[in-house]
């Protein structure tokens, strides 16, 4: 009977949801007709930066041209569009990575169901929403790394679809293994043979110094945890923001990215990074988590460059986030609690994961202080390897507290998750799946309510 009443309860809030979630004002610009349209698909930032930068490009050759028609070019996400949006365009440039599993980035899951089948690797399937494309001329710069099985999957998904609606290919799909500057380059002389656009600036790479290092779980067996402090040592400060992404640089050339752990209210150019040392399946040191909580001292150059990511501070002060975090991940998290404590936001909830409770407590005091001054309403600390306590991961932290999740969700609240992809995306992404329903977590996607910061 209870468990009736219960189930009951869920589709009545589902049902809630969905209608009270999908109360959001028209895309503006949606129905527009346009010369060009720039797309993007971007789970970590990355393809959206490169189509912003493609976007002033676009803008510069405009402003040069005041006496000669050039045309204008708009920048959309993919969910703001649709197949029928591209029957009004002439030319699309999209730029999209893959992720999860050869799959689509989240924003883009609403559009992957509407529009190319439940799976994105099933590119036939695109049903009868598409209108005949035949006037819309278009090129995919496809984003990947070589490592996992698909690579590039959703960007030939997507060629394949615009191919089936009858759209004609600019150029091949251009994939671009860990943003390797030679494919990049090419698509950049696809540009300006075809539309005489000329390269911007990039964000430079600054040289940065280790200003300080610590470990945070000192006598812990699990592998270790730094707190690492650097500022640059030119004239100009590095300059970041919760949700960005620090790139650095290694001695032989190889690039890491770091999330940015904390929230710069001062503007004093310190960047912090939480770093977890990795053991490679081989047993060997994995070289830049080793290098930068190791080797690197006062004297050693740190090359920089901070890529824009989330944009954490855009979320809403008046509505709650949950935080979620576990190991390295708690960096972004740390982040975006700072800046929220700064900004006297109120009745956010937090849920950690570590591991053994009598050695793994990195960063304690700064989330009980959040409790004590009211920003976290709700701190769930959860420990997989505690021999004192039963185990427990953030997803049961969740499982838990159903009721508090809706409510916070009915309020506006978003989610932010950092952390390993395998270890906590996929657990917390399969919990609230089944705690909310499929649609619900599609459409807080689609908003970007649900931010994932996982690799
Ligand atoms: C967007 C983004 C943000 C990131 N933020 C952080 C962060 O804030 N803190 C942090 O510590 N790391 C973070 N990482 C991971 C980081 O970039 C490196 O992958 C990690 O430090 C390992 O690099 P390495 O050079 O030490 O190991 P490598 O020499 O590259 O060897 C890594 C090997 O170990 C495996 N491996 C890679 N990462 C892990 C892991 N986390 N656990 C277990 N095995 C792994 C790989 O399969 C590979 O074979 C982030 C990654 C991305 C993409
Ligand atoms: C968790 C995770 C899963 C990924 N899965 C794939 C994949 O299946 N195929 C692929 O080619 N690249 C994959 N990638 C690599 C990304 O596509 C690549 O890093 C890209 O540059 C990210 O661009 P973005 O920042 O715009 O999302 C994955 C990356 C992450 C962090």
């Amino acid at each position: 009977m209870e468990i009736a009443y219960a189930s009951a309860l869920t589709v009545i809030w589902t049902l809630a949801s969905l209608w009270w979630l999908r109360q959001r004002p028209a895309l503006a610009g949606a129905s527009e007709q346009h010369d060009i349209v720039l797309v993007y698909a971007s789970q970590s930032g990355t393809a959206r930066r490169l189509a912003e930068r493609y976007l002033q490009q676009f803008n510069a050759a405009r402003e040069l041209n005041t006496t000669v028609h050039s045309p204008a070019a708009r920048l959309y996400a993919l969910d703001e569009i649709s197949p029928q949006t591209l029957a009004g365009c002439k030319v699309a440039l999209f730029v999209v990575s893959t992720f999860g599993d050869g799959v689509a980035p989240d924003h883009a899951t609403a559009f992957v169901r509407d529009h190319l089948g439940r799976h994105p690797l099933n590119a036939s399937a695109t049903g009868n929403s598409w209108p005949e494309l035949s006037q819309l001329r278009y090129a995919v710069l496809a984003l990947g790394d070589r490592h996992y099985a698909n690579f590039c999957a959703f960007g030939h998904c997507l060629d394949q679809a615009l191919q089936h609606a009858g759209a004609t290919r600019l150029w091949p799909v251009i994939e671009v293994d860990r943003q390797a500057s030679s494919a990049l380059q090419q698509w950049q002389q696809q540009l300006q043979h075809q539309f005489q656009l000329v390269e911007n600036q990039t964000t430079t790479a600054l040289s940065c110094r280790l200003l300080h290092r610590e470990e945070l779980n000192p006598q812990s067996p699990n592998p270790s945890l730094y707190l690492v402090r650097m500022s640059a040592l030119g004239p100009a400060p590095l300059r970041f923001e919760p949700g960005d992404i620090a790139q650095v640089q290694l001695p032989n050339g190889e690039q890491r990215s770091y999330s940015v752990a904390n929230y710069d209210s001062q503007g004093s150019g310190q960047l912090e990074l939480i770093i977890r040392q990795v053991t490679r399946t081989d047993g060997t040191p994995g070289v830049g988590s080793h290098w930068l909580t190791e080797r690197v001292d006062g004297g050693s150059e740190i090359l920089i460059r901070i890529q824009s990511g989330l944009a954490l501070t855009r979320l809403s002060v008046h509505t709650p986030v949950i935080m979620i975090g576990a190991g390295s991940g708690l960096a972004g998290v740390r982040a975006l609690l700072q800046y929220r404590q700064q900004a006297g936001v109120q009745g956010d909830w937090l849920i950690t994961g570590e591991r053994d409770a009598r050695f793994d407590l990195p960063l304690w005091q700064q989330w009980q202080h959040a409790c004590d001054d009211g920003t976290l309403g709700h701190w769930d600390a959860c420990f997989s390897r505690s021999p004192e306590q039963p185990f427990s991961y953030v997803q049961d932290a969740l499982m838990a507290h159903p009721q508090r999740l809706r409510d916070l969700l009915m309020r506006g609240a978003c989610i932010y998750v950092c952390g390993s992809a395998a270890g906590l995306g996929e657990s917390v992404d399969a919990c609230l799946h089944s705690l909310l329903g499929p649609a619900v977590v599609t459409i807080l996607q689609t908003q970007q309510r649900y931010l994932r910061d996982i690799y």
